[in-house]
């Protein structure tokens, strides 16, 4: 059972798993199909007086362009060590070539606050409105050494901030180890 909790609770559980793995941020495009893309970079805290959960897309990703027209994303978060081969399909494939969630056998469910759908065999959830984006540009960096490590080909990063309407987990999924 899925309960609701505060945006702050289990933050140690998403950073892990976005320095692990990564987590699956799930949009969709202009014409509603469902994309699930793994992210590594990710964000939460309090802007605008409202909980943000902040993402980086870099313009080569077809999640781009959904995010571009999409008014939401939600974030799902695999237990400890699940879900890897799912993860690193979603991270190396392009919902341009195919349906990945299909071709990893992902459950989709309607999302309780936003249109994005959510992955039910996730342990922990984030639903987010799109409040804010901002495409990153070579001018932007103060750090050359951040812009030469990172953006050799520029291709550089949007940042999308995304309020977070809910957020909920399974408690029991999320201590399995
Ligand atoms: C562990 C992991 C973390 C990743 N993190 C990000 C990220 O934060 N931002 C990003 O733009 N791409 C990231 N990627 C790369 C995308 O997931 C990958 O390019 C994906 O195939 C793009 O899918 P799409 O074309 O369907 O959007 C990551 C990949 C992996 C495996």
């Amino acid at each position: 059972m899925k309960e609701e909790i505060t945006w702050s609770d289990h933050v140690d559980h998403l950073k892990r798993a976005l320095a692990g793995g990564g987590v699956f941020l799930v949009v969709l495009d202009k014409n509603g199909r469902v994309n699930p893309m793994t992210i590594g970079w990710g964000e939460v805290g309090i802007i605008w007086s409202r909980p943000v959960f902040t993402v980086l897309v870099r313009r080569s990703r077809y999640t781009y362009d959904c995010l571009l027209t999409a008014d939401s994303f939600t974030v799902n978060v695999p237990s400890t060590g699940q879900l890897k081969e799912e993860l690193l399909f979603c991270g190396t494939k392009s919902g341009r070539d195919l349906d990945k969630a299909a071709a990893c056998g992902l459950t989709l469910i309607a999302a309780r606050e936003v249109s994005s759908p959510i992955i039910e065999e996730c342990a922990l959830h984030y639903e987010c409105l799109i409040l804010a984006r901002k495409q990153l540009k070579a001018g932007d960096f103060a750090s050359t050494e951040v812009l030469e490590q990172y953006y050799d080909t520029a291709d550089y990063h949007m940042i999308v901030m995304g309020e977070i309407l809910t957020a909920y987990a399974d408690e029991d999924l999320l201590r399995i180890k």
